[in-house]
């Protein structure tokens, strides 16, 4: 392809006669109706992930005949296609192993189809990460569109939204406070609207990031799904796409290590989800811009949380929406921003917080003079345990859990968890340290949102609403709690989470970022000889769940493949 190739002359399939090549795709694009008019123009892919089996794109079919009435407004031809839709609840053994399969897709259809610009229509937990990260791979200009959040829904006097009511009337129910007819009463009730989970959850927290960036348009990421103005913002999306056309941004200039520092900030500031980082490392790591968790510190100590919704406060993605969203929340972050970054409208973020910023609820997204928190919801431990380090919400813990040393009590897997955390005989008490090994990346289970460990039923009868969990498991942006996540090296590949035993010894301090196994090194020593991984070998899986055991790397790393990263080239 030259660089003035355009439309559908863009990468010909090669039948080694250019001149036919051409032929033979005008033919078979005009057999779709298509005037010579229309198949003149340049090109605007929608990468549509509208799937039957994803319950938050189910008003795709509407948003992406905005976004082609966009296109059309401003002289492209919109053409629709689909890739792998992840739908978080539909999907076994966990999303997250997916990801990487849709960015490939994403990547490869972006580059192989003919198309000057694309729309990336995603929104579900894992979409949006998947879709930035095959734009930043493939770098034509693109424009991410998100779902849009759910709205609230009822249950008697209180108002319900996923996941975090999910999980709350979960844990009643396990405690038995809530009988088994509300439970399925309150079943049909949690999720009843098109959109993403109603909170701060991993899916929005993606799109506020996404926005952050500036691979969104500004104020687009909060929009509900349902709400008109997400229609106005699929047409807005369109519009911007084919104008990139003419003045082509990519997602290289978009996405810099400024701009990944903007939304480390962001994410701090929001209180949002754990698995936004790894998210961000893999988006990131796509253009080679390092994220650390170090990074992650040290940032969290200078970055308040502002913003006041669940799972770490009151409020829904709607509350976010109607005080202000990202804009009010960036306004506020102004002076720790670096204001230089460009979004795919063509703005700088400075020029775009010089706009009037219209009325701002502070009971919903605090003034940084007066956070919620002075310091960032999330911080990375470091210590024996975790030597590359491991993941806290402390905006979501309980602070009485902070600085602590308990009793280990280890299950070696999900299925030993699921035998034994009810069991009335199990030997743990409130004070003890819940530990889940082999839940990580390489696992058999693919590192699931598993690090929500249940409290032992015996114990939530007690009143008790929070303990202490470690694993290398990740946890719902929805969920909450003293969780410890993401520990790495993770066990199954003999990371020393493998080597806790039943009444150990961990301290943590979240004061001082650390997580320590207090066992002496001669002792880890013998049982590092004696360790095994409970892993099949890599060689005696097959297809994409093989290439995933043989490639994925660790939390810290994003969980990326090795091989969809930038080629590092000697100097
Ligand atoms: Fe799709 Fe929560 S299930 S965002």
């Amino acid at each position: 392809m030259s660089d003035t190739d355009q439309g559908l002359a863009r990468g010909l399939t090669n039948y080694g006669d250019r001149d036919f090549s051409v032929y033979l795709r005008n033919s078979f694009a005009a057999s779709m109706g298509y005037s010579r008019e229309m198949l003149k123009r340049p090109i605007v892919g929608i990468a549509n992930s509208f799937s039957g089996f994803n319950n938050c794109h189910r008003h795709f079919p509407e948003l992406v005949e905005a976004v082609k009435r966009g296109v059309l407004m401003e002289g492209g031809l919109p053409i629709e296609f689909p890739t792998i839709s992840l739908g978080e609840v539909f999907l076994s053994p966990t999303s997250l192993k997916f990801r990487n399969l849709m960015s490939m897709d994403t990547e490869e259809m972006v580059r192989a189809q003919p198309m000057d610009a694309v729309v990336l229509m995603g929104g579900c937990d894992k979409t949006v990460p998947a879709q930035l990260m095959g734009a930043a791979s493939a770098d034509l200009p693109a424009v991410q569109l998100v779902a849009g959040p759910m709205m609230t829904s009822r249950y008697q006097t209180e108002r319900l939204g996923a996941c975090t009511d999910c999980r709350r009337f979960w844990s009643k129910y396990r405690a038995r406070e809530v009988t088994t007819e509300q439970i399925n009463d309150i079943e049909g009730r949690l999720a009843t609207t098109a959109g993403t989970c109603a909170v701060m959850g991993t899916a929005s927290t993606m799109a506020c990031i996404a926005e952050t960036l500036g691979m969104s348009l500004p104020g687009t990421a909060a929009i509900p799904a349902v709400h008109a103005d997400r229609l106005r913002a699929g047409e807005e999306s369109g519009r911007a796409a084919a104008r990139m056309v003419r003045t082509p941004i990519r997602p290289s200039q978009v996405i810099t290590a400024k701009s990944v520092e903007n939304a480390m900030r962001v994410l701090l500031a929001l209180g949002g989800s754990t698995n936004a980082i790894i998210h961000l490392t893999a988006v990131a790591g796509r253009l080679g811009i390092p994220v650390s968790l170090e990074k992650l510190n040290a940032l969290s100590d200078t970055t308040p949380v502002l913003v006041n919704l669940k799972p770490v406060g009151t409020n829904y993605m709607e509350d976010f929406f109607f005080a202000g969203g990202v804009g009010a929340v960036l306004r506020e972050l102004k002076p720790l921003l670096h204001l230089d970054t460009l979004d795919v409208a063509g703005g700088t973020l400075g020029d775009r917080l010089e706009q009037d910023a219209g009325w701002v609820d502070h009971r919903v997204i605090a003034r940084a003079a007066e956070p919620l928190e002075p310091e960032g919801g999330l911080v990375a431990l470091f210590g024996n345990l975790a030597p590359r380090g491991a993941i806290l919400k402390r905006s979501a813990a309980d602070p009485e859990l902070f600085e602590k040393e308990g009793r280990a009590v280890v299950f070696t897997s999900l299925e030993d968890l699921a035998a034994r955390v009810d069991d009335p005989d199990l030997d743990i008490t409130a004070d003890d340290f819940m530990v889940l090994q082999n839940a990580g990346p390489k696992s058999a289970s693919g590192m699931p949102e598993a690090g929500y460990l249940p409290i032992p039923r015996k114990i939530a009868e007690t009143g008790v609403k929070d303990m202490v969990r470690i694993s290398d498991a990740r946890m719902s942006g929805t969920a909450f709690g003293t969780i410890v996540l993401h520990v790495s090296p993770e066990a199954s590949v003999g990371g020393p989470l493998a080597l806790v035993r039943n009444g150990d010894r961990i301290r943590i301090s979240v004061k001082n970022r650390r997580i320590e196994l207090l066992v002496d090194e001669a002792e880890l020593g013998c049982r590092r000889a004696a360790w095994a991984t409970t892993n099949v070998p890599a060689a005696e899986r097959r297809g994409y769940d093989r290439l995933y055991a043989e490639e994925v790397t660790q939390a810290d790393e994003g969980c990326d493949f090795g091989f969809l990263q930038p080629v590092q080239t000697e100097t």
